[in-house]
This record gives structure tokens, sequence and C-alpha cells, in this order.
């Protein structure tokens, strides 16, 4: 079957009260015009075509990525209009669906259930959903005999047309040739002034073309975002949609309530735990059995097999090995590779390091552009000093070393192989294997030292 998705972006998104166009607002990490892109895209569509018009240039700015043809309509003169932009341009054969641009949260499996009714060339297929406040939608009439007859505007419905609960979603499908045909015979006579697309529903049936109605599985995926309120619920329902993926994979969810998805889990190991209030970003790895804990935040990370992360850490663009822990407390930022058995302990900050097969970092340092070995055990409070002010330098700590409590490592420098350090040293030379360096200055007891006493006032 071929096919073509028009998507309606045009609007200005008024009650969102923002500089910027209502489907570049975001629900979750992609902006409503992606959610919807990546749906369609799930179809496997000959062509999407997008009708832009507000904000145009910020949209095709933030969104000339996508997939798509884009159409600009110069003036928002209705639905009607819009689709009107790319009817011309579509062949007779083949359907046509129409989705919304702040309308994100449709699934595939709704749309393949519209387009799955009737004959492709000769139908129209609306998805319809039943509101217990259908204000603002525009209405579903049917006769007696269930039939769809017409589709009438709230503004302009009459007091019984208003009690009607079944609405109109905007969402629906035809043929190419059908929609061409009536989008040309659209008049603007109603009360918005405003070529309103579902006037074609009163021409199929004067036509004789037979009209199917689908529902959604979830009244969430036929809501439009117009104001913060509403995209602030859809982003509840989307990330309970995801909370709810992840449990059907077999992670535990201290409470699905309290996790944000923003992005993707590209690979998620068996019985992960995940405690409360906590964000994943980008996109991210979870090994088998890893626990996260409360209030972590991974930015596009990858967490190996049966690793902890304790409570309050931030992890960004890093991979950490297996058996690992982290935290609680801990950051660690970009370009950090971690192997197995690391241990990162509370108030410590790794950047731009690899750390090798059992190796420690456990109390309040700062280790930067630095390449540790295994097995090395870096005491509290050790500070490489990689930045002069003007360059960064590196650190090289390797194999089985020790590095005493309150360090500074002044790179360049390098503490050989199962060499110790003393605590409380400045390293400003290489540290040479399998020896005690420390620079530290003598200790001294100066006898006959007396307490100063405290001065009489007079
Ligand atoms: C439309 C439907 C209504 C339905 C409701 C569902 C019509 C006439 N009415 O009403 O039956 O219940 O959606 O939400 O279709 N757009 C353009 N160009 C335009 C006008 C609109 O691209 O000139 C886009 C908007 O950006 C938006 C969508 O079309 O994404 C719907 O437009 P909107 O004005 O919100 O339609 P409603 O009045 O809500
Ligand atoms: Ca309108």
């Amino acid at each position: 079957m071929n096919l073509d998705i028009i998507i309606l972006a045009a609007g200005q998104g008024k009650r969102m009260y923002s500089a910027k166009p209502k489907i570049l607002h975001s629900v979750g990490s992609w902006c409503l015009l992606e959610h919807v892109h990546k749906t369609a895209m799930q179809l496997n569509p000959d062509r999407i075509w997008i009708v832009h018009g507000h904000g145009s240039r910020q949209v095709l700015d933030a969104m000339h990525h996508l997939d798509a043809t884009w159409i600009e309509q110069l003036e928002q003169r209705g639905t009607g209009h819009a689709v009107a932009q790319v009817s011309a341009r579509l062949g007779d054969d083949g359907t046509v669906l129409v989705l919304y641009g702040d309308v994100p949260l449709i699934t595939a499996d709704t749309l393949n259930r519209l387009l799955a009714h009737g004959d492709p060339d000769r139908r129209l297929n609306l998805l319809t959903v039943g509101l217990d406040e259908p204000a603002g939608y525009g209405r579903i009439l049917r006769n007696a005999t269930g039939a769809v007859t017409h589709i009438v505007e709230e503004k302009d419905a009459n007091a019984e047309q208003k009690q009607i609960r079944e609405v109109n979603t905007g969402i629906l499908c035809t043929s190419g040739a059908l929609l061409k045909r009536w989008v040309g015979q659209l008049r603007n006579e109603n009360s918005q002034q405003e070529y309103y697309l579902t006037d074609i529903v009163s021409m199929a049936v004067q036509d004789g073309v037979p009209l199917h109605t689908a529902r959604p599985d979830d009244v969430v995926e036929v809501m439009g975002v117009n104001t913060r309120t509403q995209l602030a619920t859809l982003e509840r329902a989307w990330q309970r949609r995801q909370a709810q993926w992840l449990m059907e994979r077999g992670v535990t969810l201290r409470d699905p309530e309290r996790i944000d998805i923003r992005g993707e889990i590209t690979d998620l190991g068996q019985d992960v735990e995940i405690d409360i209030n906590v964000i994943l970003e980008g996109k991210i790895r979870l090994g088998n059995g890893v626990r996260i804990g409360p209030h972590v935040v991974l930015r596009n990370a990858s967490i190996g097999d049966q690793t902890e992360i304790l409570a309050y850490s931030l992890i960004e663009d890093a991979a950490i090995g297996s058996a690992c822990r982290i935290g609680p407390f801990a950051r660690v930022r970009p370009e950090t590779v971690l192997a197995d058995q690391v241990h990162i302990g509370n108030f410590v900050e790794i950047k731009k390091t690899s750390i090798g097969n059992g190796s420690k970092v456990n109390h309040l340092s700062y280790i930067g552009d630095a390449c540790i070995g295994q097995q090395v055990n870096v005491g509290a409070g050790t500070i490489t000093c990689n930045y002069d002010g003007v360059n960064k330098h590196q650190t090289l700590i390797e194999d089985g070393a020790f590095i005493g409590s309150d360090t500074q490592l002044v790179a360049p420098v390098k503490v050989g192989k199962n060499a110790t350090i003393g605590a409380g040293s400045t390293i400003t030379r290489d540290a040479p294997a399998d020896a005690l360096t420390l620079s530290r200055v003598g200790q001294k007891t100066v006898d006959g030292w007396t307490r100063p006493l405290k001065k009489t006032q007079t």
C-alpha cells in the first residue's frame, strides 16, 4: 500500500505563552513534532509531509533532520486549508493519513487499526473517541443506523449536539484522489471562517463513500497540547508509558510514578532495580542486576552487570564496568571509562579518566585527565592538578599504586607501578615504581612552647 502521511503543524499555540512554537516543546526528550514523526516512521510511509507555518524559521532550524517534505502554509486558514497545501501534490492512488504535530502520543498500533478498515480506494476512516467532557472538540453525528453523517465543530454546534460525547480526534485517512477532490470543494462559511477539514465527512456521505471509525487504545493518544498544563499531563502519561515498558521487560521500579526517562534505553539486562526519583537521559545501557539508588541522574551512560549506583550520583557520557560501586554523591563526568569492580565513593568527581579493574577512589577526590591502572588505591582528598590555567595535563598512575590521602598530583606526572605516595604530598615529578615517595615537610615538636592566654580587658 502506498502511504502518504501529512502532519499538520502550522498552528501558533497562543495559549502556551511561549516564544517557541508549540510543536518544539518537549515531552520526555523529544519535541511534540518529533514524537509524531517517530510514530509516522513506524508505519513505513512513502512520504511524510509536514505543514509548517507559525515560527517556520525556528521549526526548520530545529527539525531539519527529520525525514520529511516541508510545506509552508503562509496563513493559517484552517485544517482543510492546511491539507490543501499538500493535497495538490499527492498522487491519486494510495492512502493519505492526517496527523497533528501537537498530538504527540498517538501510537502506531492505533493508526494501523485505523488504516485496516475498508477499501483503500473508497473510504474515509476517522479516529474518534468518547469523552466525558467533550467541550472544545468537533462532535461526531450519526444517523439512526449508527452511520457517521457529519462532524460539527463546537463553535457551530447547537445545545443538543453539544451533548454528544463521541468526538473527532482530527486524525483520519482516505485515498489521495478523494482527498484532493473534497479539499478542493471546501468552503469557509462557518463561525470561524476557516476551511474545516472535517467538512469532508459530509462530502463522503454525499458521494456514497463508506465511513469507518476506529478508537485509540487510550485517550492520551489523541490528547493535544494547547497549554502548559496539558503539556505536563502528557509528560506524565508518557513517563507512565515508559515505566510500564520497563516493568514489562523485567525492571523493578520502586515507584513507577517517580522515574523520568528522557531518552532511550538501548540495552537492558535482567533484574534491574531502580529506586525513586531517578532520571535517565539520552542513550542508556543497563546490564544485568544493575541497581540504581534514589535521586540518581544518568545521561548517556552505560552501566555494566551487577553495578550499583548509590543515591544522589550524577553520571554523564561515561561507561561503567561490571560490579562497580559508585556513590553516594559521586559525579562522573564525560569521557570517563571505568573497568570492573571499581569503587567511586562520596564527593568524588571523575573527568576524562580511565580506571582499571579493582581500583578505588573512595572519598572526596578530584580525578581529571588521568589514566589509572588496576588495583590502585587513591586516598581521601587526592587531587589531580590537571590545569595550569592554560592547558590540561595528564596524570598516569600505574597498577598497584597507593596514593596517600590529601595528595596533590601536579600533572603532567606519573606514579609508577606499586609505588606508594605518602599522605599529604605534593607530587610534581614522576614517582618511581615500587618505592615510597613523599614531599611532606618534616614533623617537628617545639619543646617548652605554651599556648597564648586570653588577654584580660583593662
Ligand atoms: C480540530 C478539528 C476538531 C477536532 C480537534 C481535535 C477541524 C475543523 N476541527 O479542531 O473537529 O475535534 O481538531 O483536536 O479540523 N493547523 C494548521 N493550519 C491551520 C489550522 C490548523 O496546521 O490553518 C494545525 C494546528 O497546528 C493543529 C491542528 O491543525 O496541530 C488542529 O488545529 P486546531 O486549530 O487546534 O483545530 P481545532 O479547532 O482544535
Ligand atoms: Ca481552530
